[in-house]
This record gives structure tokens, sequence and C-alpha cells, in this order.
């Protein structure tokens, strides 16, 4: 069975070879999708016959969203919290907690029906492959289930047990990090594919948090971190050290770190949504890109310093406050997320993708930053099924 889109006033590729610069773009293109996977990209004269056609309507295409930064299994929110920020309070890693015993209480049932909220959120906004971490339960149990959920709807799942010390280990956390490298990680790693650790102020050090990324890569789980959210915590240098996939936050980089990042194989995620919520300053990107840093940008949607799954609107944010050009900044949510979950299988429309992709309202990517806050997301095609269409209800 094949499928063809045919129409598209504007292709993202992300494959130089198939069109213009990094992108890769093509305007007036025709895409074909067999047993889910791209199999034909180019001009829309020139395609194949196909089994089925949607027409683009002369409207843009993209990969599918990327998003390699989410915490999405909790319970309740924290706009208070937000409000009072918005009214000049400082954000710090200790609200977290307040997230913890609601998420405790929760049934899994809970867990999960808030979770399938955020993920339908998610590809309403063009997001087709998605990462999910633990992080608040800080239980063996609730740790535990957390992951479980998750592990129901993504294989993109990570262990944060060490996101922050709870407060049943106020003041023994050393006897939490073993915890966190023992019984926790042998209950959580059978559902986990990723360890992370929040290494930042408030939470947990440098020496900890290797000693935690290594507890878990020597179970089999691959290495991300949360780094330099916060301060010039070391933990983008220790990212490079343990080979971490990526290093996540980066809002506060020395020219050491940008040098160490340049010379690994380490993607710097940035997580506008972060910046936006905490009001902090937003780091900048531009440094990176011209010291050749592979940079990748997601939602970290979690109920305390970014609530959004939105990556139209991290889009927007890049490309306003954050010294990325418009072709940077869907790369960074596309192919970047791929980088930064080692997927070599998603993140561009080359020939043998995953035919994971968008169809626009608007003519073009270059509408997602210009247009801030409007949802431009038609169509989304996931293995080439769609897996969501716009209605327009008149
Ligand atoms: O990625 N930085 C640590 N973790 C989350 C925030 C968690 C929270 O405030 O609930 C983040 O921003
Ligand atoms: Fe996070």
């Amino acid at each position: 069975m094949s499928l063809a889109i045919t129409n598209i006033g504007s292709l993202v590729t992300n494959d130089p070879n198939l069109g213009i610069d990094i992108l890769g773009e093509l305007e007036n293109a025709s895409v074909v999708i067999e047993d889910g996977k791209i199999a034909w990209v180019g001009n829309s004269g020139s395609a194949p016959d196909a089994d089925q056609v949607i027409d683009a309507g002369g409207m843009g295409v993209i990969p599918g969203f990327v998003d390699s930064h989410a915490h999405m299994v909790f319970a309740g929110d924290r706009s208070k919290e937000f409000e009072a920020r918005m009214n000049g309070e400082k954000y710090s890693a200790g609200g977290i907690k307040s997230t913890v015993t609601k998420t405790r209480a929760a049934s899994d049932a809970e867990l999960e029906a808030n979770f399938l909220s955020l993920q339908n959120e998610m590809i309403r906004s063009g997001i087709t492959t998605f990462e999910s971490k633990s992080g608040y339960g800080l239980s063996v149990k609730d740790e535990a289930r957390s992951l479980a959920i998750a592990a129901k709807h993504t294989s993109e799942t990570t262990f944060l047990g060490a996101h922050v010390v709870p407060e049943d280990y106020a003041g023994k956390a050393d006897e939490y990090v073993s915890l966190v490298t023992g019984e926790m990680l042998d209950a959580c790693a059978p559902h986990a594919k990723w360890v992370d650790v929040f290494c930042d102020v408030g939470a947990f050090d440098v020496d900890q948090s290797r000693a935690i990324l290594q507890a878990g890569i020597a179970k089999g789980l691959q290495p991300r971190i949360h780094a330099n959210q916060l301060a010039q915590s070391g933990g983008v240098q220790l990212a490079v050290e343990l080979d971490c996939a990526s290093a996540d936050h980066c809002t506060h980089l020395s020219n050491a770190d940008i040098e160490a990042l340049a010379g690994s194989n380490t993607v710097a995620t940035l997580l506008p949504g972060a910046e936006f919520s905490t009001r902090a300053a937003y780091p900048d990107a531009k440094k990176l890109f011209d010291a050749g840093v592979t940079v990748a940008l997601a939602t970290d949607c979690n109920p305390g310093s970014s609530y959004t799954t939105s990556m139209s609107f991290c889009i927007a944010v890049a490309i306003r406050d954050m010294g990325f050009s418009p072709e940077q900044a869907i790369w960074s949510a596309t192919l970047g997320g791929a980088k930064a979950l080692r997927r070599t299988d998603v993140g561009a429309l080359s020939i043998g993708m995953s035919a994971d992709l968008s169809i626009l309202s608007a003519p073009s990517f270059r509408h997602l930053g210009y247009r801030p806050g409007v949802d431009q997301i038609s169509q989304v095609l996931k293995s080439g099924k769609t897996i969501y269409k716009h209605q327009d209800g008149n």
C-alpha cells in the first residue's frame, strides 16, 4: 500500500542531498510512502503513482518533531508557583517536591490518564517521537510505576530517580544516592532506556551525578543529563566525560563548556520553555552553532518549569530570543532531537526513514516563528498513518 503526498509548497527533508541547504528544502514537491517509510521524494510533476493521494494544497510539510526531553508522569499542577514567579519569586529545584507528594498519592490510572492527555497535546503539536522521564516518584515503587506507565507509550523512557533528594531523605543525600544506584535502579532499569540526573544547585553535585550515571551505564542504560540550568554546575563537562547523548538546559555555559561540547558526541539540548516560564536569561545558541555544537530543541514539558507541549512555541522563542535562525530552529526540533536520542530512523524525510511528518496549514516552516501562538499543524502522520487531523468545526 503506497501513499503520495502531492502539491507540497515547501518540503523540509533535513537531507541536503534532496534539496537546498541544511534543511534540504524542496518547493512544489511530493513524497511517496511505502510500508510506513519514505520511498520517494522529488518534484510533484515527476512523482510515481501511488494507491492513495493526499493533496497538501500548496502548504508546507516538515518532519515530525522529535521531543527529546519531557517529564510526563506526574499529578497536579503548580500554577500558583508560576504566578508567584511572574510576581518576582525565583525558581528553585525545591518545587519538584510538591509534585512528588501529589504523584505518590495518585493511582496508576490517574497518572496514565494525565500522561495520555499530554501525549495527545504533543501529537496535535506535531510531535511524533517523544521521550519521557520518571522523577516525581522518588521512591522505589513510585519511580518503577512511573516508568512502567511511560514505557507503555514510548520507547524513549528515562530513569530520573536523581531529580532531587526527597523530603524523606532530607539531610541524607548520600543514603538517597545509594538507594538510587541500588534498589531503585534495579527496579527501574527493566522499564528504562536512559538514565538521567539533575546535576545542579539544590539537586546533585558532579560526584554524585557521576556515580548515578555510571551505575545506570553498568546496568545497560544510556546516559543523558540535566546540566547547567541554574548555574555552571560542571554538568556539561560531566556529560562529555561520560559520552552522554545529550546535555539538557545549558542555560549557564562557560567557554570551556562550549569547547567541550564542540569536541564531543554530546548534543546540547536547549529548552526555551524553561527559561520562559522561570523568567531566566536565555542561553545564546549562536555561540553553540558558531563553535560547531549539535543543538536540539525540546519542550521540557513538566508541571514546574515548563508546562508546555508546543514545539512551535519553543521554535518561536528560540528564533526570537535565543539566536536561532528559522532554519536552525526547525532542524534542532526535528533532526537535532533525533540526534539527542541517538535515533537514526526519525527526524528527517530521507529515503528509508520513518514517514513521520506534519502537513502545515501554512506555506512553509518559516510561518512557525513568524506566527507565534497560532496552531498551524493541519495533519500529522506517523509511520505513514494519520494520527491527527485538524477539524475546522465551521
Ligand atoms: O527540566 N530541572 C529539573 N527538572 C525539570 C523541572 C522540574 C520541576 O520544576 O518540576 C526541568 O526543568
Ligand atoms: Fe527536565
